[in-house]
């Protein structure tokens, strides 16, 4: 099997606060978008990591990575969807892949059995995704009021990297409606007629989004440290 992880970088992170994309910013001394390549190299069953970063941030990335292996290195698009998807078309010119991990560069801490669970998961599935169980209750809103309330059961919250067969996650993707969106790209396999195998995701791997959740990010290095 041939197996790459595709990080996509190019996303502006406007909700994390700052003028510096939320994968460019420092938890524990180190970029957000270093930990994960380390993470993605560190994990012996993937051959090579492939970026997708925004226009503009080649010199900021490379500053950031320092010598860190990339096999290649795409400019992304306006949405993830699109940026997920020029990455796919780079690997598949520089001559495809079996397997392919799409991964969030806002997300550094990759724990390696999350990996192992969704390559495992491949052997018999066209996908598989790494998902927790929402603890809270969850309501809708209706303005400032609350609304109906939600059964949790069977309801997850889906992290990545995402797991697919590389000819299928890209056929997928180049059958998709441009015109709509798809926050992840296991919608994207979904739509494409096939099953997504859940396994269990880390409460460790979440996306840094909002400025509170890098705060607790540097504690919760600082308190691994001691
Ligand atoms: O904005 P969101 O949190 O969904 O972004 C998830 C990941 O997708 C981030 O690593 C971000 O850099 C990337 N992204 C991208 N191109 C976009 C939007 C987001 O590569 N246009």
């Amino acid at each position: 099997h041939r197996t790459l992880a595709l990080l996509v970088a190019a996303g502006t992170g406007s909700r994390a606060g700052g003028n510096i994309p939320k994968q460019f910013r420092t938890v524990g001394g180190k970029a957000v978008i270093a930990h994960a390549v380390d993470a993605l190299a560190a994990h012996e069953g993937i051959d090579a990591i492939h970026l997708v970063i925004g226009a503009g941030q080649e010199a900021q990335v490379r500053a950031l990575l320092g010598d860190r292996a990339i096999a290649g290195v795409t400019l992304g698009a306006d949405s993830r969807r699109g940026s997920v998807r020029a990455g796919l078309e780079a690997i598949a010119a520089a001559g495809g892949a079996d397997r392919v991990l799409i991964h969030d560069a806002a997300r550094p801490f990759l724990p390696g059995a999350v990996v192992d669970r969704l390559l495992g998961a491949l052997d018999g599935a066209q996908g598989a995704i790494p998902v927790l169980p929402v603890a809270d209750t969850l309501v809708r809103g209706e303005g400032d009021v609350m609304g109906e309330g939600v059964a949790r059961d069977g309801l997850f919250r889906v992290q990545t990297p995402q797991a697919f067969r590389f000819d299928t996650i890209l056929a997928a993707h180049r059958g998709w409606d441009e015109g709509r969106e798809a926050t992840d790209d296991a919608q994207i396999l979904k739509g494409w007629g096939h099953d997504v195998i859940l396994v269990a995701g880390d409460e460790g791997l979440e996306k840094l989004t909002y400025p509170q959740d890098f705060a607790r990010a540097e504690a919760r290095l600082a308190s691994a440290r001691t």
